[in-house]
Order: C-alpha cells, then structure tokens, then sequence
C-alpha cells in the first residue's frame, strides 16, 4: 500500500526547522507532498510562487526524490483528500505549538475521519526557530544563515533586505 503524507503550512519563507520535519517525514511516507498555502489570513511575504520555487530549489539540492510540492487553496482536508494523503504531517516545537496544533487536529479529524496528523518533534537546535523570526532577522540585514536551507539563503536574504 502506497502512503502518502502531506505537509501542510505557510512556508514563509521554508527554514531548516521545516527541513528536519521534511527529513523525518521522507523516512516514514513513500511520497510527501508538501502543500503550500494559497491565500493564507497572514499575509506572506513571500509570493506563493516564491515559496513553492524555493522549495523546488531544496527538493532538487536535498535530492528528496520522494518529495513532491504545490500550492493549495481551500480546506487541508480536502486537499490532502484530492491527492490520496491520509496523513497530515506538522512539527511540535514547544508547547505554546501544541494549544494551535490540538485545535486543528480536532477539527480536521471532524472534517474527514479517515486522514489521521502526524507530529514530529523538533530538534531542540530548532526550537527558537521561525519564519517570522527569520523574516524579522533578515530585514533588519542580519544573518540569516543556518536559519535557512543554504540552497535558498541568497534568494531570502536580498528578497528581505529589499522588500
Ligand atoms: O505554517 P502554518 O501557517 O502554521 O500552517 C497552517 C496551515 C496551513 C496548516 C492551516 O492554516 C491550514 O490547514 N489551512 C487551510 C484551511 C483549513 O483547512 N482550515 C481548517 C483547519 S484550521
């Protein structure tokens, strides 16, 4: 039987704390479908376009054969529903996550009984770690290296001092 699972989330911009949950989630599903949000209530910096190009640009660095990636609109549970996922994929970093995360779970698991979420915990290197911090950090022109996949660094940081 062939699982899929998907990971869900903003990605704005991708961090190394999302490349160790993709790592472990690699390892456990014979594809992962990471599933960028379309029209996400926080604004992204980040044009959808953007933030699925750098993904690709992981993918192939990483060479994540097993890793697919797109963007999505709508309800997570439906989409993972349209493309045979019957798992979700999140990262816990801290227990603040874990108030946001026991939420959704519920209520995707009341949307659609069959997809189940799964959690991998992060590395404690990665706990303080964030989108928003690295947005914050690179648009003040701080470094933002080891916050970031390498592959994508440069895109991030001129895209950040510049906007
Ligand atoms: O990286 P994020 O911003 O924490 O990811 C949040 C995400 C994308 C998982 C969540 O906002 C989501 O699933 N949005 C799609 C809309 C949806 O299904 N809502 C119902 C459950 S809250």
């Amino acid at each position: 039987m062939s699982h899929i699972g998907v990971y869900p989330g903003s990605f704005d911009p991708f961090t190394v704390g999302h490349m160790d949950v993709l790592l472990h989630a690699v390892s456990l599903f014979e594809t992962v479908q990471v599933g960028v949000l379309r029209n996400s209530a926080k604004s992204p910096v980040f044009t959808t376009e953007e933030r699925v190009t750098m993904i690709e640009r992981v993918i192939e660095a990483e060479k994540l054969s097993s890793v697919r990636v797109a963007s999505f609109d709508g309800l997570l549970v439906d989409y993972a529903a349209s493309i045979g996922a019957k798992y979700i994929i999140r990262g816990l970093r801290a227990i603040t996550d874990f108030e946001y995360e026991f939420q959704i779970a519920a209520l995707n698991r009341r949307l659609n009984r069959d997809i189940c979420t799964v959690y991998f915990m992060a590395s404690p290197e990665h706990s303080f770690l964030s989108s928003s911090a690295v947005r914050e950090i690179g648009a003040m022109g701080g470094s933002i290296e080891g916050l970031v996949p390498p592959s994508i660094e440069k895109t991030i940081a001129e895209r950040l001092t510049n906007q």
